[in-house]
């Protein structure tokens, strides 16, 4: 099943494609922001899109098909944007998207073993030809630091407990199953949500070190953009959002168009349930003479 973009409106009003020139999806998944900018363009407005998962960009490339001779997909991470664009010199780009994370369609992919209702390898990798399978990170890690993990990155309460299960279960986790029965088994419930879900999310976070990757990424994005150029980020954990937050808080070169993250209506949270907890933060690059002279 194709993704479905998560505050797609409010996305097109911070990166105004309208203007044209060249934009930047980051983080393509199945090419649905991607679509709409293109729908809404003129034209010259020529865009780059970006995923780290292979599997993700054939999908894009059938749905962007209309737009082909404007669009270059390319497989990479954006922790290294910068080089991920040959000759692009600082300043020439119009707009920079982020929509991080994880798309429903990789977490029906079952060789990526994202998911906790079925019972799959636990792998966890967008790029599968990168890094180490979360299986491995649960087998190298020491008890006390994958406690850890689960308490920074999840906020789970029972994590030295969560840890000890892991390390001592027989055979060693393996599978998605066999993580979401330990989660389920230690973890109490609150509410609705299932108590693997932030399990697994923390496990997928380290797996691909997606903090670090963000932060490495805003600062090259800051320099890419052009002088009145637009940066857009949905994130959908706190962690994430406190960087972004805090990046555009203390850079001398954006100019935050959002003060407070925008988020899903509640008619979309309603048609989109997986969009519950995206948070929108949008930037303008301020013109060069205004940072030239020390604002
Ligand atoms: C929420 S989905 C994007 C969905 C997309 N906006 C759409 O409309 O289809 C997030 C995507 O970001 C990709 N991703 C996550 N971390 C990445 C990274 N460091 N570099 C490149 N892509 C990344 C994932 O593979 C996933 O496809």
């Amino acid at each position: 099943m194709r993704h479905v973009p998560v505050l797609t409106r409010e996305v097109l009003e911070i990166l105004q494609p309208g203007r044209g020139g060249l934009f930047i999806d980051a983080t393509a998944g199945n090419g649905g922001h991607s679509r709409a900018i293109l729908e809404n363009s003129p034209a010259d407005l020529r865009l780059i899109a970006i995923d780290r998962n292979p599997a993700t960009l054939g999908v894009a490339a059938e749905h962007l098909e209309p737009f082909q001779n404007r669009v270059r997909l390319l497989q990479g991470d954006f922790r290294d944007l910068a080089a991920l664009l040959p000759g692009q010199t600082p300043g020439t780009v119009e707009a920079i998207l982020y929509d991080l994370g994880l798309s429903s369609f990789l977490l029906d992919q079952p060789d990526l073993g994202l998911s906790f209702q079925r019972d799959d390898p636990l792998d966890m990798r967008f790029d599968p030809g990168a890094g180490f399978p979360a299986y491995q990170l649960l087998a190298e890690t020491p008890e006390p630091e994958l406690a850890d993990l689960f308490y920074q990155l999840g906020e789970i309460r029972e994590s030295r407990r969560l840890a000890a299960r892991i390390k001592s279960a027989r055979p060693p986790v393996q599978t998605t199953g066999q993580l979401a029965a330990i989660a389920r088994s230690v973890i109490r419930r609150r509410g609705r949500i299932d108590p693997a879900t932030r399990v697994f999310q923390a496990l997928r976070i380290a797996v691909n070190d997606e903090l670090d990757a963000l932060r490495e990424t805003l600062p090259q994005a800051e320099k890419l953009l052009a002088p009145g150029g637009r940066l857009a980020v949905i994130s959908y954990h706190s962690l994430e959002d406190r960087i972004v937050k805090n990046f555009l808080r203390e850079s001398r070169e954006l100019e935050r168009l959002t003060r407070k993250p925008i988020q899903p209506s509640e008619a979309e949270r309603r048609e989109n349930p997986a969009s519950r907890s995206a948070k929108l933060r949008g930037a303008r690059k301020l013109p060069e003479a205004v940072f030239l002279t020390g604002k």
